[in-house]
């Protein structure tokens, strides 16, 4: 296995995990910056190209896992890898970000979810190429329609 190294880091609003909006519906709006090593610089040509980035992150502050979790948008236990807990064997966070605009190798977006200084491993294009009606959303759908029925 290879040995992750940072690409970056997120500057982001969130000091705390407690500020940062949880639970079913929320929208992520808050705007931070990837803040991208000079020397990876070269690998950011062409990306302002696109509306919205992958960002693949760390959970630098997640110190164990769990193999079951208990999301705050539901009240039931499911298993870790059906959740987006950060309580996960290889500590891995994936955030849809919309990309606003770059200024070298920083790289303003809205939505980031992630604390500040979060490390960054990897950014991708995002490009969804399946269809809306092709989409299952599991027990998520289930807790959205009992908070639609209450
Ligand atoms: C539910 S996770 C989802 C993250 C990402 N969108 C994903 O799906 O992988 C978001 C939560 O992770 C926690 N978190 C954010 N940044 C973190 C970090 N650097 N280390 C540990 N936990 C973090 C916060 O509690 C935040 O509410």
């Amino acid at each position: 296995m290879f040995t992750p190294r940072p690409i970056g880091f997120v500057s982001s609003p969130y000091k705390d995990t407690k500020e940062i909006p949880k639970g079913l519906g929320v929208k992520h709006a808050a705007v931070g910056v990837l803040k991208i090593l000079p020397e990876f610089g070269p690998g950011l040509v062409d990306v302002e190209g696109f509306s919205h980035l992958f960002v693949i992150w760390e959970f630098d502050r997640s110190h164990d896992f769990d193999l079951t979790a208990h999301p705050p948008s539901d009240n039931r236990t499911h298993g870790v890898f059906a959740t987006r807990s950060p309580r996960r064997p290889n500590p891995i966070g994936l955030t849809v970000v919309e990309l606003l605009h770059r200024d070298g190798c920083e790289i303003h977006v809205r939505g980031v979810d992630m604390l500040d200084g979060t490390p960054i491993l990897d950014l991708k294009p995002y490009l969804s190429s399946v269809p809306e009606e092709k989409l299952r959303r599991g027990w998520l759908a289930e807790a959205e329609a009992r908070r639609r029925q209450t």
